[in-house]
């Protein structure tokens, strides 16, 4: 810091992620202090990147995480907290407030982690969002199934990767349910059904001024991918296009109306029968499914090292510089395969960029910078996909590696 010190982040981790992150910070010339789980003790972490690395066997438990970073705390000088999955959000926003850390604080986390908070400052800053009610007053539950059509989704407010998102088509089916949650259901929320196709943005915001984004579309809705299996696809949109511009748009005006002063953001949208984006969700992190390698290749930016080194300019008192970011065009395909370590061997074009390196998983990102070609190979690919190793339910072993 200031006093010649190197600046040091304590980067928080209920899942194994972020190496490129923690890569980037060191060369950033960052001290690097990882507090993870003890079940990811022998994951491959880049040791060489980081100083100490200490366990805990649970980083829910708040009150004792909250006890061990301020034991650590009176030999060492935390200048700032990452969380670097989307479950330790939350976590280090508290811990940043207990030790007065700057950075995402409470109030403004709570809009990248509650999918109620989240919604109504959505609505407030003037963006359409689905129809929604909190699972909380039953009259009001009840006054909402009259009036806004089924179908609906109850979704947790605190869960990722469509974890715990239920369908419902009647108001019995949302009581059985709600009742079946017992003293979790406040943890819940209703809100209609859009059909449609979802968005993601991807963003990087620098001193409160969006010095980056990408607007790109998924394939098949996320949901009905985890929940009914199927091919994962994404792909940057066309600069040109209408949607990406309207994309844009809606995306300035939620972060701004959030406050977020830096980090990185990805934030969700529908296109409905109507015509209009409603908002979906939104993260203060990086996006999973190794959306960050198609973000990459598309635009030269890598989202984990630039997010170092926002940190650590910040923390250096320094501007942050983006560097120069290239308009190509890139798209990624994802699924659980069959085979243990599918052979993707015959997957030649030029134009493959990048390959998954994980059991049960069949994955290839394609990039170049002609939008068309892009399509042309994700429509040709899925299909192959779906022939070559595609399975349906998730095998034991799937389940257990994913
Ligand atoms: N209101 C909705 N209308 C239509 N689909 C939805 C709605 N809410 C969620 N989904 C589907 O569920 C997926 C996961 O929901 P989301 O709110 O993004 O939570 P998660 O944090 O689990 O990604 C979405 O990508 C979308 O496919
Ligand atoms: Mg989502």
């Amino acid at each position: 810091m200031a006093d010649g010190q190197p600046v040091t982040i304590l980067c928080i981790s209920s899942e194994f992620k972020g190496t490129d992150f923690l890569h980037s910070a060191r060369q950033e010339g960052c001290r690097i202090l990882l507090l993870t789980e003890e079940k990811h003790k022998d994951k491959p972490w880049p040791r060489e990147a980081i100083d100490e690395i200490f366990l805990m066997p649970d980083l829910a438990r708040y009150d004792d995480v909250t006890y061990a970073v301020s034991y650590l705390a009176r030999s060492r000088v935390i200048d700032r907290i990452v969380a670097l999955d989307d479950y330790d959000v939350r976590l280090a926003a508290d811990l940043r407030e207990h030790m007065r850390i700057p950075g995402l604080g409470s109030s403004t986390a709570r809009y990248f982690r509650d999918k109620l908070s989240m919604r109504l400052k959505a609505q407030e800053a003037g963006l359409a969002v689905p129809e929604f009610v909190h699972v909380l007053n039953y009259d009001r539950l009840n006054g909402y199934m009259q009036q806004v059509p089924p179908p609906w989704v109850l979704k947790p407010r605190f869960e990722a990767g469509a974890v715990g998102i239920k369908k419902a088509h009647s108001a019995d089916e949302v009581w059985h349910w709600v009742n079946e949650l017992g003293d979790k259901q406040s943890f819940f929320l209703l809100e209609r059904f859009v059909p449609g196709d979802v968005y993601h943005v991807d963003a990087i915001v620098s001193e409160k001024e969006i010095v980056f984004m990408q607007a790109n579309k998924y394939g098949r809705p996320p949901l009905s991918v985890s929940h009914q299996g199927g091919v994962f696809i994404s792909r940057k949109l066309p600069d040109e296009a209408a949607e990406t511009k309207t994309l844009h748009a809606l995306n300035r005006q939620f972060l701004t109306s959030t406050g977020i002063v830096r980090g990185i953001t990805h934030t969700e949208y529908i296109l409905g029968e109507d015509g209009r984006f409603y908002f979906l969700e939104t993260a203060a992190r990086v996006g999973g499914a190794n959306l960050a390698d198609m973000i990459f290749f598309a635009s030269g930016v890598n989202l984990w090292t630039e997010w170092a080194r926002l940190e650590a300019a910040s923390a250096r008192g320094e501007q942050y510089q983006l560097p120069p970011v290239r308009h190509d065009y890139a798209g990624i395909l994802i699924c659980l395969a069959r085979q243990e370590w599918p052979d993707m061997s015959g997957y030649q074009d030029p134009e493959v960029v990048w390959r998954i390196d994980k059991a049960y998983h069949a994955g290839l990102v394609v990039a170049s910078p002609d939008q068309a070609r892009v399509e042309q190979l994700l429509q040709s690919y899925s299909e192959r996909f779906a022939h070559d190793f595609l399975t349906v339910g998730p095998t034991k072993e799937a389940k257990r590696v994913a």
